[in-house]
């Protein structure tokens, strides 16, 4: 069972995604935090994406054993991540990974190409969107900043952020946390069987 949740930066992925699992019981991946590894890394010689260790553990990142959860989170490390992600050799590295991931399990996985790549065949697909200047507000960063990646993400060659045909839209804009988790939590068929 998957529930995937694509969209872009700032629409309050990581923090519905999580809040779904948890009410679930299912487990979260967060692919962006893959990418920003890579970003990290990027520039150091002899880089090969096929040669990254990129692990979980609980809400910690680990890359080749280091603990990167905080670097990974600066606005450097996001556009960094941005860069990489239109690389077809980093995607495909990330892309067999998360697949490997998510192959058992009860999953929500959160990123930019989960129900139109990663998963196509994911049992529910949200694009989970809001206004430009809400999502800079929420990520504290200039509007500019923002749009500058979305568009490198939605304009890329590989791979390019855009919805899945069969994916519902929830704008998330003047929603609260709750309220778009419950509109996502609603869409997921084991959870009405369970209700039942
Ligand atoms: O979700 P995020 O802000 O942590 O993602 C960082 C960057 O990684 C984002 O700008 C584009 C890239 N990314 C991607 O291309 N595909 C994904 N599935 C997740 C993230």
């Amino acid at each position: 069972m998957l529930v995937a949740i694509d969209g872009p930066a700032g629409a309050g992925k990581s923090t519905v995604a999580r809040a779904v699992a948890d009410a679930l019981g299912f487990t979260y991946l967060d692919t962006g935090a893959m990418y920003r590894c890579v970003g990290l890394r990027a520039q150091d010689p002899g880089f090969d994406p096929h040669g990254l260790d990129i692990a979980f553990d609980g809400d910690r990142v680990l890359l080749d054993g280091d603990d990167v959860s905080e670097a990974i989170r600066t606005p450097q490390a996001a556009q960094a991540a941005s860069r990489v992600a239109t690389d077809p050799a980093v995607r495909a590295a990330l892309v067999a990974r998360q697949r490997e991931l998510i192959a058992d399990g009860a999953w929500v996985a959160e990123g930019r190409d989960i129900g139109t790549v990663v998963a196509p065949d994911a049992e529910v697909k949200v694009w989970l969107t809001a206004d430009p200047a809400e999502r800079a507000r929420r990520r504290g960063i200039p509007v500019d900043d923002l749009v500058e990646r979305d568009e490198r993400d939605a304009g890329r060659e590989h791979a390019p952020m855009v919805a899945a045909d069969d994916a519902v839209e929830v704008d998330t804009t003047g929603l609260t946390i709750d309220e778009v988790v419950a509109a996502i939590v609603a869409l997921v068929p084991q959870r009405n069987e369970v209700q039942e």
